[in-house]
């Protein structure tokens, strides 16, 4: 076991700052007292540089090592989700409607204890860019950081992030090389037909039908114009028509989302719902309008970045506790935009919970305390073994 023995004896802080923040929980790009909270103990701990207001409420923490070498960026994320809490514990949320549900506050924890350490210790050489970014939920934060200039200002060449996983035990970790995480999109559907009496449907033009009609039909595209051994998701999410019992409405609207892996199911399934859309709504003498707006992409790992946080997680460990062919995900992570410009990894920490139902996004849901002090373990161990300043080399 490799844990950094230091962090391990600062267990019960991390567990009162993961608490803190939990207890405080902050939107998308709205995370102003989370960031401040984050510079403030990046400045007390002495790091290089401090930069706030990146993509609004992002934070950026430079740590030098003892000689020169290549950068490398450690990412975490600040946001919460608009959930209203249902775990009753005492540190639950003080926000009515707001809620850590995904763990965010527990990925702050562990990147803040990284940072302490490694600006305490410097046992690497080259920099390291500790990444604290907004709004992972939905609005692209990372992307943000990224148009406003992350890395041209804090130039690196690789990106590193983590995420705890409620399907896996505690302390074990997860990862695979390649496409790991959705590309996610979506879609709005409008139909418009002609309103009449519900018992004279012939004397209109029905919008309720057609979007039923529609709903079917859009399974067809994962269930027959996508390979079998790829993986896709079309699901209509959200239908909105009508008001009362005896009235057929002129109109409908469908919403949903797509979930896919490679670039050319994606291009696909984008092309055909379109065009079934358009179909069905010929054949139900409905106009139609669809909007179709691209979202997150796909997270894709590079081999070699995997093998290194494999090989890290393995020392933590052991290596039977660390899978790296875990299956692909068709949830979405923004961090997939960096990983569209940098190579790196993004790998899943085991908490437990989720066969319990405390997954990510319940009202049940809480950030395991237990895997603080590995994950900010994984971090600097990953910085020394990526970063090997000389005294390590020999
Ligand atoms: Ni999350």
């Amino acid at each position: 076991m490799r844990i950094v023995p230091e962090i391990a004896a600062e267990g019960e802080e991390l567990v009162a700052w993961r608490r803190h923040l939990h207890e405080h929980p902050e939107l998308a790009y709205e995370e102003v007292e989370t960031a401040r909270f984050v510079a403030e103990k990046l400045r007390a701990f002495g790091l290089d540089e401090v930069h706030e207001g990146l993509a609004r409420t992002g934070v950026v923490g430079v740590i030098r090592g003892r000689g020169p070498g290549p950068a490398i960026g450690l990412r975490a994320d600040m946001d919460a989700l608009p959930i209203e809490e249902r775990t009753n514990k005492p540190w639950a949320s003080k926000i009515p409607g707001k809620m850590h549900a995904c763990g965010h506050d527990g990925h702050t924890t562990m990147l803040l204890a990284a940072a302490r350490h490694l600006a305490r210790t410097r046992a690497f050489a080259g920099t390291v860019y500790v990444i604290f970014q907004p709004a992972e939920e939905l609005y692209g934060g990372a992307a943000k950081m990224i148009e406003e200039g992350l890395f041209e200002r804090f130039p690196m060449e690789r990106v590193f992030g983590l995420h705890n996983w409620p399907d896996l035990p505690a302390g074990e970790f997860a990862m695979r090389a390649g496409p790991a995480m959705a590309a996610a999109d979506r879609f709005t559907i409008r139909l418009e037909g002609l309103g009449c009496h519900g018992a004279m449907p012939h004397q209109g033009r029905d919008p309720v039908l057609a979007a039923a009609a529609l709903v079917a039909a859009l399974q067809m595209l994962v269930a027959r114009e996508v390979d079998p051994i790829d993986s896709a998701v079309v699901s209509v999410t959200r239908i909105v028509a009508g008001e009362t019992y005896n009235v057929i409405p002129d109109r409908a609207e469908l919403w949903g989302t797509v979930r896919s892996f490679r670039s050319e199911t994606r291009e696909r399934l984008r092309r055909r719902l379109h065009e079934v859309a358009e179909g069905i709504a010929a054949a139900h003498r409905m106009t139609v309008s669809v909007s179709y707006e691209r979202g997150y992409p796909t997270l894709v790992n590079s081999a070699e970045e995997v093998s290194l946080s494999a090989a890290v997680a393995a020392e933590l460990v052991g290596p039977a506790k660390v899978h790296t062919d875990h299956p692909p995900c068709t949830g979405a992570e923004d961090f997939a935009f960096m990983l569209e410009k940098k190579p790196g990894s993004y790998i899943w920490l085991g908490q437990g919970g989720g066969a319990e139902g405390r997954v990510c996004h319940s009202p049940f849901y809480d950030f395991n305390d237990e895997v603080l002090v590995l994950g900010a373990s994984y971090w600097v161990r990953l910085v020394e073994h990526v970063l090997p300043s000389d005294r390590q080399r020999g």
